[in-house]
């Protein structure tokens, strides 16, 4: 063997790099909190010449290279990210994720990771139980919520398609994920929009006319998918009633509960997902509200039978054969090699057990309430709609200032503030109009951190309007 593959595998050496990388990482988490800038916004240019710079000449150290990409990600660990729904990673999983890099076990077939296939299965045994289903098996994990609707459907497809060949739809909501569109589309079927209330949530009484015409238009109504909760704004459809249509129509009811259906674990918000238990195929992402790095999905079937319906049409042939193999998942999902994800989980939940899973939940859930009490209070602030999650949409206001100029002012109010670095927001649109978003997802976020948010909006937004408003006097 080569000196240079040796030294690839040599174990002082690997340790050497493990020690320090360990030392850098404590040091960032114990510091991070008091850091002025949860990030430092660069142009896309300007990062790639940085980056081009250090592969063209690979001369930096490894302690150099881990501290600059440290330094210039932003940092999901920070107070002040309150953006887009990523966990900050709880470190012991994070540990289990370099765990399952190095071990790389390619756990798709069982003799390609026992231990992690196992623990996978027992993981969708607890999801199983925890959403109503009871302790099983019908489900297993995947990379992401994108792949976990995309696979959700797959089923429901296989499962209601007639073979008539007509085409086959799907009703989706305004409100749902891109991801739910896109998974429709790219399964040839055809997407059916249900209008949404007020609260944006799927309006069960439109349901039926939207099903009615569907199947004028000579499209067979395979399937619905409810939101639990909806990205842009975290509201959670009536699933009880959604169940009843499907219930009464004969359809597959899925629902996207990437982000929220982890008020599972909660005594608290658990109310939000009724019905839940009767969803025929729900996800949840790990890497959103329960802190494992991404990326990492539940995605299961209230018929354990069905999750083999993946590529195989009558499921029940497994079943005759006694072949379900439930320790092979390659046969379900749709990766072949596939990340041993439920490493991150498990040493997790056995180091803090399932109350760090509900605490998390709980305390993120409360801050989003907090956040639009306090929204609420401050005159210059509009709340786009009543807290049911940790997602919390508002916007800045002006009176005199019609729709078009808040809009504007408020994507300004994001610039300027993402601009500064001390606070990391996003925006989404509420009924067409701009609003900021924010996603309280770490729990050392305090309502200290938020009241100064708020007054740095509001701060921003005064300075903005009464800047362009001396300016068209002048
Ligand atoms: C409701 C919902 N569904 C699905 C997704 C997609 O999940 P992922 O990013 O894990 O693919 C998201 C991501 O934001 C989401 O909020």
């Amino acid at each position: 063997m080569s000196q240079l593959l040796k030294q690839v595998f040599d174990p002082a050496f690997f340790h050497e790099q493990g020690e320090e990388m360990l030392d850098i990482l404590t040091r960032h988490l114990k510091e991070v909190p008091e850091r002025p800038r949860v990030f430092t916004p660069v142009d896309p240019d300007e990062e790639y010449s940085f980056w081009r710079a250090h592969w063209d000449h690979p001369d930096a150290s490894f302690g150099t290279l881990v501290n600059l990409l440290i330094e210039r990600s932003i940092h999901l660990h920070h107070p002040h990210y309150i953006g887009h729904q990523v966990s900050p990673a709880a470190p012991t999983a994070a540990l289990g994720g370099f765990l399952s890099d190095f071990l790389n076990n390619g756990m798709g077939i069982y003799e390609m990771g026992a231990p992690a296939s196992v623990i996978e299965s027992i993981i969708i045994e607890w999801v199983s139980e925890k959403v109503g289903y009871g302790s099983q098996r019908g489900g297993f994990l995947t990379s992401g919520g994108s792949l976990a609707n995309l696979t959700g459907l797959l089923v429901a497809r296989t499962a209601k398609r007639r073979p008539d060949r007509k085409p086959a739809g799907i009703l989706v909501s305004a409100e749902s994920h891109y991801s739910v569109d896109r998974s429709v589309r790219i399964l040839d079927m055809i997407p059916i929009p249900v209008p949404v209330t007020a609260t944006l949530r799927m309006d069960p009484t439109r349901l039926e006319e939207s099903y009615l015409a569907a199947e004028r238009e000579g499209i067979q109504v395979i399937g619905l998918v409810g939101n639990a909760c909806t990205t842009a704004t975290g509201t959670y459809d009536d699933l009880p009633a959604l169940a009843d249509f499907c219930e009464k129509n004969d359809l597959w009811f899925h629902i996207d509960g990437a982000h929220g259906a982890a008020v599972i674990f909660t005594e608290k918000y658990r109310h939000l997902v009724n019905g839940l238990e009767r969803a025929d195929s729900l996800c949840m992402d790990f890497h959103k509200m329960l802190m494992i790095p991404a990326l990492c999905t539940a995605l299961v079937f209230k018929r354990p039978l069905d999750s083999y319906r993946t590529y195989i049409q009558d499921a029940q042939y497994l079943f005759e054969n006694s072949g379900e193999e439930w320790f092979n998942v390659a046969k379900r999902s749709v990766e072949c090699t596939k990340y041993m994800m439920s490493v991150k989980i498990f040493l997790l939940r056995q180091q803090f057990g399932d109350q760090v899973f509900e605490e998390f939940v709980r305390t993120l859930y409360d801050l989003g309430h907090q956040l639009a009490a306090m929204v609420k209070e401050e005159p210059h602030l509009q709340l786009g709609q009543e807290a049911q999650s940790n997602i919390i949409c508002f916007r800045f206001v002006e009176p005199g200032m019609d729709d078009l100029e808040l809009d504007r002012l408020n994507q300004d109010i994001r610039k300027a503030l993402i601009q500064q670095g001390n606070f990391y927001i996003v925006q989404t649109k509420i009924r067409s109009r701009q609003f900021l978003r924010c996603t309280v997802m770490n729990p050392f976020t305090s309502t200290d951190d938020l009241t100064v948010l708020l007054h740095e909006v509001v701060r921003i937004g005064r300075q903005l309007t009464t800047s362009s408003i001396s300016i068209s006097k002048s």
